[in-house]
């Protein structure tokens, strides 16, 4: 059977979307997780015909509860691969653990430059002359795991942080549904930090 692909969301979705109009990622997309019960994400999983869940981290007692929980979901989905787009939470090894080197989180800046959660407003404040996107592998670490992709995105002079973010943005849904489809097709060989990506045919 084919690769059953989790996606975890909080908000807009852009992300979400790329990879629901990728033909190669979608059919492989089972389920949508969203820790906030309005996230306009849920809509375009419903609209692209995948199963969606609310898990509101208010519903449970700490977060290894929430943790456990998010676990025996993906566990009894048959879940294979995890990707966080745009997902707002810190995750503990309960869950992360379960699906080491199976779990991407997408990131708008370069790695380890701008970790946490405003990057974009960061880089600027910084006066970096380049920032850009980085997809990695999620480990108990946040904003930490082994690299699996970077581009750069110049900041230009006007740049404020809705114009950068958008054109970080349209690198984000180039990038996401390649490193989605390579994880899927079993290319991405993690030795240390270091990720190599394996030729077409060549995978697990
Ligand atoms: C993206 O920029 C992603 O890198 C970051 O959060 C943003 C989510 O955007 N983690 P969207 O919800 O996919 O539109």
């Amino acid at each position: 059977m084919d690769v059953r692909i989790a996606v975890l969301v909080s908000g807009t979705g852009s992300n979400l979307q790329a990879l629901l109009d990728d033909p190669q990622t979608a059919p492989r997309i089972a389920l949508v997780v969203s820790s906030k019960a309005d996230a306009p994400a849920l809509d375009r999983a419903r609209s692209g015909d995948v199963r969606a869940i609310v898990l509101d981290p208010g519903h449970y007692d700490g977060r290894e509860a929430h943790d456990r929980a998010l676990r025996t979901i993906l566990e009894d989905e048959g879940i294979d691969v995890v990707l966080n787009a745009g997902y707002m939470r810190i995750l503990t090894p309960v869950v992360v653990g379960a699906f080491e080197h199976r779990w991407l989180n997408i990131h708008p800046s370069l790695l380890p430059a701008f970790p946490g959660a405003h990057p974009v407003r960061d880089a600027l404040e910084w006066g970096a002359k380049a920032t850009g996107v980085t997809i990695h592998f999620v480990d108990e670490q946040v904003d930490h795991g082994p690299i699996v992709m970077q581009e750069c995105v110049p900041v230009l002079p006007d740049d404020d942080e809705a114009s950068l973010h958008a054109r970080i943005q349209e690198v984000e849904h180039r990038l996401y549904p390649e490193a989605a489809r390579l994880l899927a097709e079993g290319r991405l060989k993690v030795e240390g930090r270091r990720v190599h990506i394996l030729d077409e045919g060549a995978g697990a």
